[in-house]
């Protein structure tokens, strides 16, 4: 009597100690980033550049990267633009993109009803590139 006792207790010392371990523990949260040759990269595998200060000064309020905000996300920028160069026309001067009719900038302002310019003149060549280096390289 007292071996079946000692084989039961064996058998559900056993079950108990596979079921722990083949069980939910085992999924383990995949984690938020990994570093990977110093670069570092989100679950959605986008290289997180640091944001440079002048789109923290200027943008930040109004667009998230990933996210639609006040204004539209910046992801897959390259993919939409109409032409190579008009995310630096248009920043510079979207009022001569609305004069001269770009059909992407018309549609793409009906995005919301913010009346909002990008005329940022006061911008120079290296902080555009900056810009154009994290929203949409
Ligand atoms: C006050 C809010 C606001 C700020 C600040 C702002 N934007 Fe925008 N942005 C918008 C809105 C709203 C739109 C949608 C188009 C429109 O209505 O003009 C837009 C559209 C855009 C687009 C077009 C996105 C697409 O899907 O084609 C780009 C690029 C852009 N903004 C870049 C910038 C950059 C770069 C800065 C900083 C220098 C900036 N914006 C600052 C509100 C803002």
């Amino acid at each position: 009597m007292r071996e079946i006792l000692s084989i039961f207790i064996f058998i559900v010392i056993t079950v108990l100690f596979l079921y722990h371990k083949f069980s939910g523990n085992q999924i383990k949260k995949e984690p938020e980033s990994k570093a990977f040759c110093g670069n570092v990269f989100t679950s959605e595998s986008r290289a997180l550049k640091s944001e440079p200060h002048i789109a923290k000064a200027k943008c930040a309020a109004c667009h998230l990267y990933n996210r639609d905000a006040t204004g539209p996300n910046m992801k897959y920028l390259s993919l939409r633009q109409p032409y190579e160069g008009w995310f630096q026309d248009f920043i510079t001067n979207q009022d001569s993109l609305v004069t001269a009719k770009d059909p992407y900038t018309l549609a793409m302002m009906e995005y919301s009803p913010v009346e909002f310019r990008h005329n940022f003149q006061e911008l120079d060549t290296t902080q555009v590139k900056e810009l154009y280096e994290y929203y949409v390289e």
